[in-house]
């Protein structure tokens, strides 16, 4: 079985937010994620999406988008918001409420063939030129959400590693590390994926690649060219 990641997918089945404003590269992009991902994923292959994955501010407004989701190929699709998810309110209270086979990680871990995986949403960092004073108390909360999935993940004892999801990359939009990398790194982590990130300059300047012991993909779909990443595949 593989492993996939794509992120920053922005889906709005009621059209009501049209994505082709930002660019030739969003014109017709759900069809483009839809066809690729059932072209590419098997039926027991694991798909995590890192965020930002419908524009909906109700529950119900993006129900037919997790629908849609949970139809796509993939035994489970594991998910972590992203800073756009306004429907995303607390897990616990609605993941009753959505499709069985998509996962709500929110600072937590769950185990599947051997494999921990493990995510939070992250957030700016201090040494980020867009963090301001206001950012401090989510930086503060994530990074404790951040160790908590991690110390989850490793009591699992997974035989097949650690795979970590985050919307926000552990790196500032200049490409250095953040205190989240820091925290990443004292970890026997296997994956790292993450999003958010949607200028070239930023694709060009965020490390991705093996750093220390951790494979890190960037997912945003439109630097994907809407296609997932595989970033894992067992025996
Ligand atoms: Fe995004």
């Amino acid at each position: 079985m593989r492993v996939w990641a794509i992120s920053d997918t922005h889906f709005s089945n009621d059209q009501s937010k049209p994505m082709d404003c930002f660019g030739e590269i969003w014109v017709d992009h759900t069809s483009k994620i839809n066809g690729n991902w059932k072209k590419y994923v098997s039926h027991d292959d694991i798909v995590m999406i890192g965020g930002d994955i419908s524009w909906g501010n109700q529950l119900e407004t993006v129900l037919p988008d997790l629908v849609t989701l949970s139809e796509l190929p993939g035994i489970k699709k594991i998910m972590v918001k992203g800073n756009h998810d306004y429907w995303w309110r607390k897990a616990e209270k609605i993941k009753n409420k959505i499709p069985a086979n998509l996962v709500m990680l929110e600072g937590n871990a769950v185990k599947h063939h051997e494999m921990a995986f493990c995510g939070t949403r992250g957030w700016l960092a201090p040494n980020d030129p867009y963090f301001t004073a206001i950012d401090q108390k989510t930086y503060n909360k994530e990074l404790k959400l951040l160790d908590q999935a991690l110390q989850e993940a490793v009591k699992l004892k997974p035989k097949e590693g650690i795979h970590l999801l985050m919307h926000f990359a552990p790196f500032t939009s200049r490409g250095e590390t953040t205190s989240f990398f820091d925290l990443i790194r004292s970890y026997p982590v296997s994956t790292l994926s993450f999003g958010h990130f949607h200028k070239k300059e930023e694709w060009e300047t965020t490390p991705t690649g093996k750093i220390d012991h951790i494979d890190c993909f960037l997912t945003s779909t439109d630097y994907l060219g809407h296609k997932p990443q595989m970033i894992w595949k067992t025996d």
